[in-house]
Order: structure tokens, then sequence, then C-alpha cells
């Protein structure tokens, strides 16, 4: 690897802005080249990121030997395609959640990434943000007392708002973009479920709303919700027998959680950088700098499980995608 790992932006959008924007406060690594199919939404991005190379086709990106790491900020439906295309052209890669659509096509990925040792990530960025990282090693040894779990992500977002949020051909609706928040929680800290219940309003080919259960041993059991049509607090609930943990208001980013026992309320605040796209950001860096070709905290095992429980969650509510899109 060079002495500071050059980035590839696929797809200029939301999230990618975000993104080069916490890239800033890294000394590991800089944006090196941005593809957009659109020329005014690279001017527009030049504007405010500094970036050496712009290609107006995404192929041409992943062609330019100086491209040490993509990262795919496409909608849902472009991940599978754009990761093998990565790997065709050697280059490693931090893909957005979710990593794909469908468990086999993390499965045909995770061959693809074993026959090229290249590195290949699912952006789950809460993993990394060190108030998570915090708890979850306060938890460490407590995991099996944990009797339930409660989580949500909601949001208003009408028809129109956001276009891929309703659009089948781009996988939208809830659990695939942020239903899979509350499930990497519950299957982070309490592991595979004994069973599984879903419900959920499907409407034009897109859940807008989906609850789950998870069911594990000795009635222990995780809720979990989204929803693109109301707003909540997004608070997350962690329930053992003596106390219960609180991640308030929009745990997914979270940057302090709660410990309440014996009515007594401990508050642990730990900083997030920038928007918290800056962790993620920063463990790539150093698992490249390490020759890493798969990250020790979030592995594509741990994508993999969550793509299978999206699966199931999807059989339950009867939705399935274009074939276009589902297809290996
Ligand atoms: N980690 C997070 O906190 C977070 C937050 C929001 C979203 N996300 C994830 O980030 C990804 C992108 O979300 P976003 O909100 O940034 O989306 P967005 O604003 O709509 O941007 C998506 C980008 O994808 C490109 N694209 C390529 N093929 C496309 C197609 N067929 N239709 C539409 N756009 C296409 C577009 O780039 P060009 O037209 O410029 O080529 C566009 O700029 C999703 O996977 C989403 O789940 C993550």
């Amino acid at each position: 690897m060079p002495q500071k790992i050059r980035w590839g932006i696929l797809g200029p959008g939301k999230i990618a802005r975000k993104f080069a924007h916490d890239l800033q406060f890294s000394n590991h690594g800089y944006l090196y080249a941005l593809a957009s199919r659109s020329a005014s939404r690279i001017e527009s991005f030049q504007k405010d990121f500094s970036v050496a190379r712009q290609y107006l086709d995404y192929e041409e990106l992943l062609q330019d030997p100086d491209v040490d790491v993509v990262y795919i900020a496409t909608p849902h439906s472009h991940h599978y395609p754009w990761i093998l295309r990565c790997l065709e052209y050697g280059k490693a890669v931090l893909c957005e959640k979710p990593i794909c659509i469908n468990a086999a096509q993390v499965r045909e990925v995770i061959r693809k990434q074993q026959e090229t040792g290249l590195f290949v990530m699912e952006a789950l960025w809460t993993r990394f943000l060190p108030a998570y990282i915090h708890l979850r090693k306060e938890l460490d040894n407590q995991i099996l007392d944990i009797t339930s779990i409660t989580a949500d992500f909601c949001y208003y977002s009408p028809r129109g708002a956001v276009p891929r949020v309703y659009e089948p051909h781009l996988a939208g609706g809830s659990l695939l973009d942020i239903g899979i928040y509350p499930l990497f929680l519950a299957l982070d800290l309490m592991g595979p479920p004994v069973g599984l219940q879903a419900t959920g309003w499907v409407d034009q080919g897109v859940d807008v709303r989906m609850t789950t259960t998870l069911q594990y041993d000795q009635g222990r059991s995780a809720m979990l919700y989204s929803d693109v049509q109301s707003a909540t607090r997004m608070d997350a609930i962690i329930r053992l027998p003596e106390k219960v943990y609180v991640i308030p208001h929009q745990w997914h980013k979270m940057d302090e959680y709660l410990v309440v026992e014996d009515q007594r309320t401990t508050r642990h605040e730990v900083a997030k950088i920038g928007w918290g796209y800056f962790h993620e950001i920063e463990h790539v860096h150093q698992c490249l700098s390490q020759g890493l070709s798969q990250s020790p905290l979030f592995p594509l095992s741990q994508s993999l499980q969550l793509a299978h429980y999206m699966d199931a969650i999807r059989h339950e509510l009867s939705l399935i995608y274009p074939e276009a899109i589902e297809k290996i």
C-alpha cells in the first residue's frame, strides 16, 4: 500500500458527501477519484471536496491503477454488480449497507473475495463507533444475560421525497435501508435466534414498515422495527435481569449510552469524530495497512448472517424484488 491510501467513490450522492467529509479527518487516506454518471453532480461535489480525478464512467475509475480502495455508495441494487467489477479490477472495496440484496449474492461476493484475496467490507458504520465499541466491551461477558432488546429505525419520508426508498428496481423499502440496523444490533449482541416472526406492509413492491421478533431460548427475544412513514426517537433498549442499557435518540449514530441499575442512571459518553463515518474509514485503513482481506470487527460472515435473516424477513412479508436485481 502507498503511504496514503487513495480512495475512489462510485456514486456521489447523499451518503458519499458525508463519507468524503469524514475522510478529510484522516491522515492515512484521501479522496483521489470520483465517478458519476452526471457531470453536474461531479462539479457540485468538487465545489465541496478536492478530488484529483473525475470519471463520467464507473468502469473508468476502476481502470485507474492509482485507486487503492473503492467506496460503493450507489443504491442497493447496484452494490453486488459493482463489488464484482471492483474485484475483477483488483480493487479493495468498502460497500454501503446492505452489501447485497440477498444472501446468495453475499455468498458469491465471499467466493470472489476469497479467490482474489482482496479486502471487502460492508460499511455498517455503527459497528465502528467508539461508543458502540465501548458498550460492546462492557456487555462482552454479559451477552448470555440479555433477556430482550427493543430497537427501531424509523423516519418520515413520504413517496417522492427520496425516490430510491420507494423504487423496487433499486431494492427500496425500510428493511434493507434502515431495518438492517436494529437487526444488526440484535444479531451482534444476542447471536442467531432460534425462531423469527415478521409482519409489515408491502406497498407497490417495497416494505413501508416491518416488525420482526427474533426468538431465543428461555423466552428471550428481540423486537425490531423499521418504518419509512413514521418518525420515532429511535431508542435502543437492552435488558438484563438487574439492569437496562439505553442508547437514546438515534441509537445507530450513538455517542452515549445510559445504564439504569438500582434506580440509578449512569451516563457513558464516548464522542465520535465527524459524522461518525471516520471510524469505519480508519478501520479500513488499518486493515489495508496490515494486509488483511477482511475486517476482524465486521467480517463478511456477519454480512452473510444479516443477509440471511433479511431474506427470512422478506420471505415472511412476501417481498420479492425484480428478478433482474435478485439474480447472482
Ligand atoms: N451509512 C449510512 O449512514 C447511510 C445513510 C444513507 C444511505 N446509505 C446507503 O448509501 C447508499 C446510497 O444512498 P444515498 O442516500 O447516498 O443515495 P443517493 O443520494 O440517491 O445517491 C446514490 C448515488 O448512486 C448513483 N447511482 C448509480 N446507479 C444508480 C441508479 N440506477 N439509480 C440511482 N442512482 C444511481 C448515483 O450516482 P450518479 O448518478 O452520480 O452516478 C447517486 O449519486 C445506499 O446503499 C444507502 O443504503 C447509508
